[in-house]
Order: C-alpha cells, then sequence, then structure tokens
C-alpha cells in the first residue's frame, strides 16, 4: 500500500474566508491527454484514487471488473504493483501509476535507479510492444512531499527528471511524469488574488519544477480539499459553498480586488493557485490536474460534524457535475476546466487515525456503495448514475427549530403546497420535522426551478440528488412523479419571496457569533464590491 501520507492535508494555514485553492487548465489538459496517447478528446474527466488499506481488498481481476462494471476508465494508484496493473490491462482504463514516498531517495540518488523502475514498472504496461500501450497516463512521483516527508524535498526532482528521461530514452516521453502536492503550500488563499507560494519553497523547488514541468508538457498535480479548508475555517466559511451548492447571489464570496464572484470554494482554491503561479512570473500558463478530492462519509460525532453520507454525496455529485457536465473552469480562467481524481474508491477500513479516514470511499472494500452517488450526465461514470435529478431536503446539520421555522415559511409566506404533510396525506409518515420540512423544501425548490439560493432555507436545506421519494410519498422533482399524484399551486414565483428570504439570511449569517470578525471581513469584502458597483451606476 505504499507510503501514502495525508499529513499534508490539514497542515495549512487558512485564513480568511478559508478558500484554498488549486488549480486547473484544461486547454493543456488537453494537450496533456492527448499527448499521453489515446486519452480521446481531452474533455476534462473524472478518475478515482484507488488506495489499499482495504480489509479483504477485491482481487486484482475482481477489481478490473469492478471497474468496468462501473465504468470508471481513470484511476489513480498509489505504487506501481504489476498484478493489479496486468488486471487493469485488460479493463480499457488508464492509471495514474504512483513512486511511494520510501522509495523518493533512492530514485532521486541514482539515475540508474530510476532506469531500472522504469523498465520494471512502465514498460510492461506502455509503450509499442505492449498490449495496453495507453494504459499508463502519468507518474505521480511521491506525495506532498513537502508537508509529508520534507527530507526528500532535495531530491524530488531529480527523481523526476532521472524518470522521465528514462521514459524519453524508451520512447515513452509522452508519459507525463510530475509529483502531487499540498494545496498548504499556497498561503493566504482567500480572497484568490492575494495568493502566494510559501516564499521558502518558491525559489528552491516550486520554480524549478515549474520550468521542467513546462518544458515536458507535464501538469502540476495537485490535491484540493475544500472539505478541510471548511473544517480549519472555525465555521466561517459556508458549508454550502465548500460542497457547490448554489447560494443566493447577495451572499457569494466576492474577491475585492478582482470584483470576481465565487459560488464554491474549489474555484477559489484552483484560482489561488493560478494567482500564486502568476506572482511567480511563470508565463506559460501550466495545466493543473487535481489528483486527489473528496469529502468523508462518517466521522467522529463532535470533531468531524462535516463527515456525513449527505454531505460527501453532495459533494462529490456536485463534483462531477461541476467537472464533467457544466465545466465552467474558474472565475480567472473560464472554460479551463481541470480534471479531478476523487479521493477514493474504496473505504480503506484499515487506515489510522481520526475516524473519517477509514470513510472516504465510494465503496466499501467488497463492492457495495457507501451511499448511492447519483452523477448527472456523466458519461455513464459509476455504471448507473443516470440522473441530473436534485431534490432539495432538510439538513443533516441544522437543528430542528430553525427546520421548523423555514418549513413554517416555505408552507406559508413561500406558499410551497404542503397539503401532502397533513394527517392522513401521503408524506404525513413518518410525522417528524425533518421529514415534512423536506417536503416543503422540495417543493419550494421545485417551483423555483431549483433557482440558485432556493433550496438555501437559512441554512436548513441542502440539495441532494438522492430521491427521497418513499413508499407513496412522492416528493415533486421524482421521476417517480406522475399525473396521479401531481400537485398543483406549487408555481408561485414572486420577488417578495425571495427578497424576504435574502434579508433572512443576511441577518444569520451576521448573528453568528464565533468568527464573526472573520465573517465581518468578509463582509467588507462584499460591501466593497457593493460599494463600487454603486459608484459605477450612479
Ligand atoms: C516489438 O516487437 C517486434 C516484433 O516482435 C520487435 O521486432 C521489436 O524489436 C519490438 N520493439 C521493442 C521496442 O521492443
Ligand atoms: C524510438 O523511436 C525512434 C523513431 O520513432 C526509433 O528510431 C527508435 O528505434 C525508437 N527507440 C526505441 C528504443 O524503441
Ligand atoms: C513554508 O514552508 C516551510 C518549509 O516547508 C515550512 O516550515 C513552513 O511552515 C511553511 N510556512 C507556512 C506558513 O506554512
Ligand atoms: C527547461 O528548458 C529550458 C530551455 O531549454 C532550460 O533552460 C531549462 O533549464 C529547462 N528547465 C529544467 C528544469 O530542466
Ligand atoms: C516578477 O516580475 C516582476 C516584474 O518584472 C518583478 O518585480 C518580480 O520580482 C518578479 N517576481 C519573481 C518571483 O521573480
Ligand atoms: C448497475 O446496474 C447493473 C445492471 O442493471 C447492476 O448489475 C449493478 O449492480 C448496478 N450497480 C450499482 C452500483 O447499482
Ligand atoms: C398522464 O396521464 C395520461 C392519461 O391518464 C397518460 O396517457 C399519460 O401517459 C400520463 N403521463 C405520464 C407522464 O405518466
Ligand atoms: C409556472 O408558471 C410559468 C409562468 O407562468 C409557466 O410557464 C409554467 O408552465 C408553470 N409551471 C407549472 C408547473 O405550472
Amino acid at each position: 500500500m505504499g507510503s501514502r501520507s495525508r499529513g499534508g492535508r490539514s497542515s495549512s494555514g487558512l485564513l480568511l474566508l478559508s478558500l484554498h485553492l488549486l488549480l486547473g487548465l484544461h486547454s493543456s489538459l488537453r494537450c496533456f491527454v492527448s499527448a499521453a496517447g489515446g486519452g480521446g478528446s481531452g474533455e476534462p474527466y473524472v478518475g478515482v484514487t484507488i488506495g489499499t488499506a482495504v480489509t479483504n481488498l477485491l482481487s486484482p481481476s475482481d477489481l478490473a471488473a469492478f471497474l468496468r462494471a462501473q465504468r470508471i476508465t481513470r484511476v489513480r494508484l498509489y505504487d506501481a504493483d504489476p498484478r493489479l496493473l496486468s488486471a487493469l490491462a485488460s479493463s480499457g482504463a488508464r492509471a495514474i501509476v504512483g513512486v511511494p514516498n520510501d522509495e523518493l531517495l533512492a530514485l532521486g540518488s541514482s539515475p540508474a535507479t530510476a532506469s531500472a523502475w522504469v523498465s520494471r514498472r512502465v514498460l510492461p504496461f506502455a509503450g509499442a510492444n505492449s498490449s495496453s500501450p495507453g494504459l499508463i497516463s502519468a507518474i505521480a512521483v511521491g506525495d506532498e512531499v513537502p508537508t509529508a516527508l520534507p527530507s526528500a524535498l532535495p531530491v524530488l526532482l531529480p527523481a523526476i527528471q532521472s524518470l522521465a528521461a528514462a521514459l524519453a530514452a524508451a520512447n515513452l516521453s509522452s508519459i507525463p511524469v510530475s509529483t502531487p502536492l499540498p494545496f498548504s503550500i499556497v498561503l493566504d488563499p482567500f480572497p484568490p488574488s492575494q495568493a502566494y507560494f510559501n516564499q521558502s519553497l518558491a525559489k528552491s523547488f516550486i520554480l524549478p519544477l515549474l520550468s521542467h514541468l513546462a518544458n515536458t508538457s507535464a501538469p502540476l498535480m495537485l490535491n484540493l480539499y475544500p472539505y478541510y479548508s471548511l473544517m480549519q475555517s472555525s465555521g466561517v466559511v459556508p458549508v454550502d459553498n465548500a460542497m457547490f451548492k448554489p447560494l443566493p447571489p447577495s451572499l457569494e464570496m466576492v474577491d475585492p480586488n478582482t470584483l470576481l464572484h465565487y459560488t464554491n470554494v474549489f474555484d477559489a482554491m484552483l484560482d489561488a493557485v493560478y494567482v500564486a503561479l502568476k506572482n511567480l512570473n511563470v508565463s506559460a500558463p501550466v495545466p493543473v490536474l487535481v489528483t486527489e478530492t473528496g469529502w468523508p462519509s462518517y466521522g467522529d460525532r463532535k470533531e468531524e460534524p462535516y463527515a456525513s453520507r449527505d454531505n460527501a454525496n453532495t459533494y462529490n455529485s456536485n463534483l462531477i457535475k461541476h467537472v464533467v457536465t457544466d465545466k465552467p473552469g474558474t472565475p480567472m480562467r473560464p472554460g479551463a476546466q481541470a480534471s479531478v481524481y476523487i479521493y477514493e474508491l474504496f473505504n480503506e477500513d484499515l487506515r489510522p487515525g481520526p475516524v473519517s479516514e477509514a470513510n472516504w470511499g465510494l465503496f466499501h472494500g467488497n463492492g457495495t456503495p457507501v451511499y448511492l452517488l447519483h452523477a448527472s450526465g456523466a458519461d455513464g461514470f459509476l455504471g448507473n448514475a443516470t440522473t441530473d435529478r436534485t431534490f432539495c431536503i432538510a439538513s443533516d446539520d441544522a437543528d430542528e427549530k430553525a427546520v421548523q421555522a423555514a418549513m413554517d415559511w416555505a408552507c406559508g409566506p413561500g406558499r410551497s403546497d404542503c397539503t401532502a404533510i397533513q394527517p392522513g396525506e401521503g408524506c404525513y409518515q413518518p410525522n417528524d420535522v425533518r421529514s415534512h420540512a423536506s417536503f416543503a423544501f422540495d417543493t419550494y425548490y421545485q417551483s423555483q426551478g431549483k433557482a440558485g439560493g432556493s433550496c438555501y432555507f437559512q441554512g436548513a436545506g441542502m440539495v441532494t440528488t438522492t430521491d427521497p421519494s418513499h413508499d407513496s410519498c412522492i416528493f415533486p422533482g421524482s421521476k417517480l412523479y406522475s399525473n396521479a399524484t401531481k400537485s398543483d399551486g406549487a408555481n408561485t414565483t414572486s420577488s417578495q419571496t425571495s427578497d424576504a428570504e435574502g434579508s433572512a439570511i443576511w441577518r444569520l449569517r451576521t448573528g453568528r457569533g464565533e468568527g464573526f470578525l472573520l465573517v465581518f471581513r468578509f463582509l467588507l469584502s462584499v460591501m466593497v464590491v457593493i460599494m463600487t458597483n454603486s459608484n459605477l451606476w450612479t
């Protein structure tokens, strides 16, 4: 299983509104993919990382069959296990293979060792004479070395260069060689316009690395976790923003220097990376590949409150939609959508550490899903994911009073049809606040055409891709919805209700005690924009 370390994930100094970042460019990913020999169209894609600290891991051949069944065609491995690669060769998948951190020293100090590694690990699965010329899509040398194994930093670039040279000697320079970096090397990521690389790494390591990557058309690999930005922000980062959930425009994060609006933390992290690159005077736009991102589905109740199945489902589903369907790029680099690898395929139950460490997987080790991820329009990624339907339900994280108040609003001023949750009606059971509120929220959300902000409910609502319908209770927006159950009156759009909701949200946000200073600074940045606008328009 290699020496993977995720220490870098939680070590960054996040400031302000807590955006971290990462970057990604897909015009260059395009080159990367086509240069890498047959990836096809060069469209942004979603892959999955495969860690192996799993009890009774599927055999290599079962794993290959499983990937085929789930239509997963891009994977990242943390080593280059020949048994697994042999099996994958028949699955049609393409794999990033890894050099574990504990092999860096040997490879970085001896070009001959690097060359032997390529002969043993890569050549059998690549090149004109192998049966799977496209199997290996890239080589990831080490993982988060600046934080996980800083002592190996001096040999990291030499290792990359030796491996690239060995590949070139074998006519395989089309396989890019890079190293996944932790986002924590980017400091002051929010607002993104102020980001910069850690100065103690910039000249000695990052600049030469970027020069080599540019020379070899290899991407900058980054592990990017909005989840950790949220966790480290002491409640200041809106959880919705971290999960790509729409916020009302008035609540969007705005970078006061660029006036760019950020609808999600992921894009802000990427833009911070772009800014940091620009501050190094890196002229060529280096393509970025997100080699890890994800969300845990379970964690310590007290310490890791955002680790829940609903949140993991929401983040990963929205991520897939963002990358594969919407592919907007970032506010600074519109259209340049980075490809991503979801961390991770299986729950690694053998991983030590916080409870969440063992709960990042989409599937249990035996291949049963941890939660049903419905990835819209993702070219069949994850097999049966077919729906782009989303629903609005009561959030796990909101307290019951807030849920009740929001339901009262939805069924009252919001004019949702709440007949179905009255006694004797189809959605009365189960008779509890959250179930009833979910129906009311979804009714409102669907009636608003799922408009941005219409599932906010002062933080009590959350978007899900899992159809919440049950028994005889069919939620609006469900494909189970038929003539027979259609309710009328769901068609109320009025600017008054939106305004009412908006101002309530402002009250709630500004009323949060904890981290008030940070919120205040954020609000100031918003106000700068508002004031700037009024200067412009009046
Ligand atoms: C590939 O196979 C052919 C025929 O077996 C052989 O002539 C050629 O030398 C091989 N090329 C490489 C690079 O191994
Ligand atoms: C590499 O490719 C060149 C030309 O395409 C060819 O002449 C040479 O023999 C190849 N080398 C190997 C090791 O396959
Ligand atoms: C910058 O990098 C150095 C060397 O890796 C590290 O010791 C330091 O803590 C980092 N600074 C910040 C603010 O993260
Ligand atoms: C990249 O290429 C340029 C020009 O050929 C060269 O000067 C530079 O040293 C190369 N960078 C690295 C890290 O090899
Ligand atoms: C980038 O270029 C600017 C203007 O030429 C210069 O002032 C600055 O020091 C350069 N930054 C780096 C990191 O080289
Ligand atoms: C996807 O559908 C196939 C065929 O209908 C089924 O065998 C498989 O178990 C399904 N996979 C999941 C994850 O539901
Ligand atoms: C709606 O009902 C009509 C008449 O009962 C039927 O012909 C039609 O197929 C139904 N539509 C749907 C979407 O079920
Ligand atoms: C809602 O109202 C709009 C505009 O009046 C109309 O176009 C739409 O068809 C209505 N939708 C439903 C479900 O009645």
